[in-house]
């Protein structure tokens, strides 16, 4: 699932293969109420493999609950009645570890879409800032946060190197080729999950504004996804 190659991958399954059904899921999605967030994504997920199991309808959330311009804030209220308390926060984090998951299979198809369609030279929208623009909307709407990390030591912008005690382990721990490495946080009595993924060499245009992923080790990632989910 965190396997340097499944950008590549996903978006060739996903986006590449058939771009004109993911366009008509696209539109399907805001404006049918018979779409789910969970029957579309149980149709891309058949288009990947070996793919997970696609979520439930069932599911506690539903497309009005996500898409609220409210955000998650009745999710995160709600909580957790268990008889074992002990088990109930462990399936906590293990949901919470899948919707990293998702959630970096997500956002790194978007960006392999938008560095492959859209960038043709050096004057077009860095790919780091269409990031960092998603990433921010996401934080402002209260889902998660989200930092493009650099794992080189010589970031294009100073304020995206390892920044804390997490950051800096987690980088050193995916240059040696962990594929994923998450930490339990706990600020203000809540629960956190942080996580970090790789950000491998994708393409070859990312040279073209990062020369210096020319000298990066076969395998080796050139940035990470710095993930902090509440845990519920
Ligand atoms: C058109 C130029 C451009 C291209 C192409 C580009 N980037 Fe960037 N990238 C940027 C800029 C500019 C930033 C800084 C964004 C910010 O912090 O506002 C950045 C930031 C980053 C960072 C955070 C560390 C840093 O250097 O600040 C990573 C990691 C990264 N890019 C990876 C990639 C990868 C992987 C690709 C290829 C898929 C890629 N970039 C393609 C311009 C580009």
């Amino acid at each position: 699932m965190f396997s340097s190659s499944s950008w590549t991958q996903l978006y060739a399954a996903t986006l590449g293969a058939n771009p004109i059904e993911v366009t008509a899921s696209a539109t399907t999605w805001s404006s049918s109420s018979r779409e789910t967030p969970a029957s579309i994504a149980r149709r891309a997920c058949e288009r990947t493999e070996p793919c997970c199991r696609a979520p439930t309808e069932s599911a506690s959330f539903t497309s009005r609950q996500v898409f609220s311009s409210k955000g998650p804030a009745s999710l995160a209220a709600s909580p957790i009645v268990s008889e074992q308390p002990a088990r109930a926060a462990d399936a906590a984090v293990e949901r919470t570890r899948k919707q990293v998951r998702m959630l970096d299979d997500l956002y790194k198809a978007a960006v392999v879409l938008i560095a492959t369609r859209y960038v043709s030279d050096k004057s077009s929208l860095p790919v780091g800032a269409v990031a960092i623009t998603l990433f921010d909307a996401m934080k402002k709407k209260g889902w998660h946060e989200v930092r493009l990390l650099d794992a080189t030591g010589k970031p294009l912008v100073a304020k995206n190197s390892p920044q804390d005690d997490f950051e800096i382990t987690a980088v050193e721990e995916l240059k040696s080729g962990k594929s994923y490495y998450d930490r339990v946080v706990e600020r203000e009595g809540k629960r956190y999950l942080r996580a970090a993924t790789p950000i491998p060499v994708l393409l070859e245009k990312c040279t073209m504004c990062h020369p210096h992923y020319n000298d990066a080790k076969e395998g080796e990632p050139v940035g990470a996804l710095s993930y902090t989910l509440p845990i519920e």
